[in-house]
């Protein structure tokens, strides 16, 4: 490895980064992030923060997991790849398969599409929707409903029923056919509706008369996140996806949850749609799925998709969509030992206590700190707050004042994660108490330096 002054001086010279100018990350190099451990992280300059990230989103297992370190260096000895396209298969591909059907069981899923991550098992969900359509002989269902505030990827589909506008405007014009309903948002909405059950309902009938004018027979699915993570930890009432769910099956729309970030336990639950009592049609999988060691995402499918598509005799049941890495027997290994730990651990619990504990914190420090006007989570642990300038008016807080919070919190031992006027947290599900109160007293500094 190169020595510290030469990644100082490459640092962001070659390489654009994701979710950021390309500008901005010369003028300001990104931190380098050279090691971790359990649930810290050490950068170029020895310093060690906690990691209220987790990665993004998904290093559920925390940084030290040997179990599924070991299992992805044998199986790179083993088999470092073969294709699963049809025709060929390998031993830990189907090992895999096999624990993510049975870990999603009770949510009635009933097959697993292997991918790369989550804006592949997006796709792979939304195209297979309208080949479930055209199977049961309904081909003008082409259309796709989701939420504002919703984030599903960079894929042009997923980009297209995306709900927030950073990630579309300069990549218009996305795919036709995508209409999107208010978020059940209580700080802010079109109906200016606190009451987050009664948003709920407002969104139901909102659902409903979008469906009245385009059409059922026009409305191929709806894809929601369980918990909006991206757009800013937004946590529906507890009814919202249940009546979600009831308008798909009175219309014949599939339901789609995207579980890239609330399976495998961030909600308290083994997945979103389990936590709100609901069965999906179909479920979007990545991050946790190996605890972000190794890139793998899955689409499942329920039992009411499973047959449409393995009882068609027409042919036009081929699934002729899928990635070179889609059941990838490295990644495969990193599934199977990341869902026995997952599950040895039994994760989802500590995910619950946790969460409480830095949801609590959280609301603590909007009593101390005017600038907080929001704080969202409870659910689990991933925990968003909301910055104003000026609470009355909700004015979101402008970017050099979120960066340098950011930046006090990170120098007081906690890494957090802005998206826009949101500091977003999803810690390791592994965290303890005592980091989690590091978590919440950089936090303060952070806030308090401003
Ligand atoms: C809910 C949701 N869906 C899809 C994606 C896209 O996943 P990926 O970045 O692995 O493509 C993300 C990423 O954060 C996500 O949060």
């Amino acid at each position: 490895m190169k020595d510290n002054n030469f990644i100082r001086e490459n640092n962001a010279r070659h390489m654009w980064h994701p979710m950021g100018h390309p500008a901005d990350s010369l003028a300001n190099p990104p931190k380098v992030i050279k090691s971790a451990a359990g649930v810290t992280i050490t950068d170029i300059d020895e310093h060690v923060t906690v990691d209220a990230v987790g990665g993004l989103w998904c290093v559920n297992l925390g940084y030290s997991n040997d179990v599924v370190k070991d299992a992805i260096a044998k199986q790179l000895y083993d088999l470092p790849y073969y294709s699963a396209f049809a025709g060929t298969s390998n031993p830990t591909a189907i090992e895999a398969s096999y624990m993510v059907r049975e870990m999603f069981a009770e949510d009635g899923m009933s097959r697993v599409f292997f991918t790369s991550g989550g804006s592949d098992s997006v796709e792979t969900t939304l195209r297979l929707a309208r080949q479930y359509h055209r199977l049961r002989g309904e081909p003008t269902r082409t259309k796709f409903i989701s939420l504002k505030k919703g984030y599903h990827g960079t894929h042009f589909g997923g980009a297209s029923v995306n709900g927030n506008n950073r990630f579309r405007i300069n990549y218009e014009p996305l795919l036709p056919g995508c209409y999107h309903l208010p978020s059940p948002y209580p700080y802010r909405n079109p109906y200016n509706e606190t009451d987050p059950a009664q948003l709920a309902q407002n969104i139901a009938a909102a659902f409903e008369d979008e469906i009245a004018f385009q059409g059922a027979n026009t409305i191929a699915a709806f894809i929601m996140e369980p918990i909006q993570g991206a757009g800013g930890v937004i946590v529906p009432d507890a009814s919202f996806m249940g009546l979600m769910r009831d308008i798909c099956d009175r219309h014949g729309i599939l339901m789609i949850s995207d579980e890239v970030i609330t399976g495998f336990g961030r909600t308290g639950s083994w997945s979103g749609a389990r936590h709100w009592g609901v069965k999906p049609d179909m479920m979007c999988m990545a991050k946790g799925i190996t605890s972000g060691y190794f890139p793998v995402g899955a689409a499942l499918m329920s039992d009411k998709v499973t047959d449409v598509f393995e009882n068609d005799t027409t042919g036009d049941g081929a699934i002729f969509h899928g990635y070179t890495y889609s059941a990838h027997p490295v990644g495969a290994a990193a599934v199977v030992a990341c869902l026995a730990e997952t599950q040895r651990l039994d994760t989802k619990t500590n995910a619950a206590a946790r969460g409480k504990q830095l949801f609590e914190g959280a609301q603590k420090l909007a009593q101390k700190h005017s600038m907080i006007g929001d704080v969202r989570g409870g659910e689990g642990l991933m925990t968003g707050i909301e910055i104003v300038s000026d609470t009355a008016a909700k004015t979101p807080m402008d970017m050099a004042t979120m960066k340098r919070i950011h930046q006090v919190a990170y120098e007081n031992g906690a890494m957090v994660r802005l998206g826009a006027n949101n500091i977003l947290m999803s810690p390791p599900l592994t965290i303890t108490e005592q980091e989690i109160n590091t978590v919440l007293s950089a936090l303060d500094a952070g806030f308090s330096a401003v």
